[in-house]
């Protein structure tokens, strides 16, 4: 497995989406359960840029090398997000997404600049961050296109199928990326290797967690990945990532599984609750509202504005 950062720079694009039938996505069902991994797959894509936003103020972007990367993937990931949604939207779920993006980012309130601040001290107080910073992006890569395979499988869903095919295509260049330069800060470097894997199986969790809470991230691991192929997958996985230097069977997504089996077993409503209630609908903030933190009008403050104008 190679990457080129030349290469991906060439022809770094927007999701190439000529030919998918639109049309036909609403003539074919979705289970509650496959409804559940959209709405979370989407959130997780579209949050993308707050993520990025706590990766530039880290030791790690003194990298040109990450920082070319990252301006490129940042955009790729803006139409996943994209894509998902309108592929929900066609199916007849009703949301604005700039209201849901919006109301996913008020909900984080002050966690989210403490996290930000933490991550920032840390990547200048440790100076093998970046091995870290990369593994988890390869991890969180790896995690996600296998993601989007159980979820095709799951699904049956050919038009999903046909966009989660091409969306897959562009996280295997972000994983390779990933993979290829912990590899490269690694090697070679046992003091690294050492603290990446304390830092993994410590501070490690899977994709999406914070934003979406533990027994969100448990419905997600139960519902796509608690069969036997599932279970492979995720073993799989797992060897992948210990392919790099000093991670030898280290256990992370398997893991997970595990916790998220062991949650289900001591209270059997656990995660499938979220899913048979539809719980994928996001509330708007308490606190924060979204036209405080956006500057922008709600639609009903707009409807009185053009009233009054008119
Ligand atoms: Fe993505
Ligand atoms: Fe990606």
């Amino acid at each position: 497995m190679s990457f080129s950062i030349e290469r991906y720079k060439e022809e770094s694009k927007k999701l190439d989406t000529a030919g998918i039938d639109w049309e036909a996505v609403a003539a074919n069902p979705l289970s509650k359960g496959d409804l559940f991994c959209l709405h979370y797959m989407m959130d997780i894509e579209n949050h993308v840029p707050l993520y990025l936003s706590h990766l530039l103020v880290t030791r790690a972007c003194m990298d040109p090398i990450l920082t070319a990367f990252l301006a490129c993937w940042n955009y790729e990931e803006l139409w996943h997000g994209e894509n998902l949604g309108r592929l929900l939207n066609l199916y007849g779920i009703e949301f604005d997404t700039q209201d849901r993006i919006a109301n996913v980012r008020a909900n984080l309130g002050f966690q989210n600049s403490v996290s930000l601040m933490s991550t920032m001290a840390g990547s200048w107080l440790l100076k093998d961050f970046s091995a870290v910073y990369l593994t988890i992006g390869a991890i969180n890569e790896l995690s996600t296109l296998t993601g989007y395979g159980a979820l095709i499988r799951k699904s049956g869903h050919p038009v999903l199928k046909d966009l989660l095919g091409r969306i897959i295509k562009d996280e295997r260049r972000h994983f390779a990326f990933y993979f290829n330069s912990a590899k490269e800060w690694l090697t070679g470097n046992e003091k690294a290797q050492r603290m990446d894997r304390w830092m993994l199986n410590r501070v490690w969790v899977p994709v999406g967690q914070g934003v979406k809470t533990q027994e969100e991230v448990d419905a997600l691991a139960v519902y796509l990945f608690d069969d036997e192929q599932g279970e492979e997958e995720l073993i799989n996985l797992d060897d992948k990532i210990g392919r790099l230097p000093g991670l030898s069977g280290i256990k992370l997504m398997t893991k997970a599984l595990a916790g998220a089996r062991e949650r289900s077993r001591k209270n059997p409503q656990w995660a499938w609750r979220l899913i048979d209630r539809e719980g994928w609908a996001v509330a708007a903030p308490k606190k924060s509202p979204v036209g405080e933190l956006t500057t922008r009008r709600s639609h009903a403050d707009e409807s009185a504005i053009a009233v009054e104008a008119g």
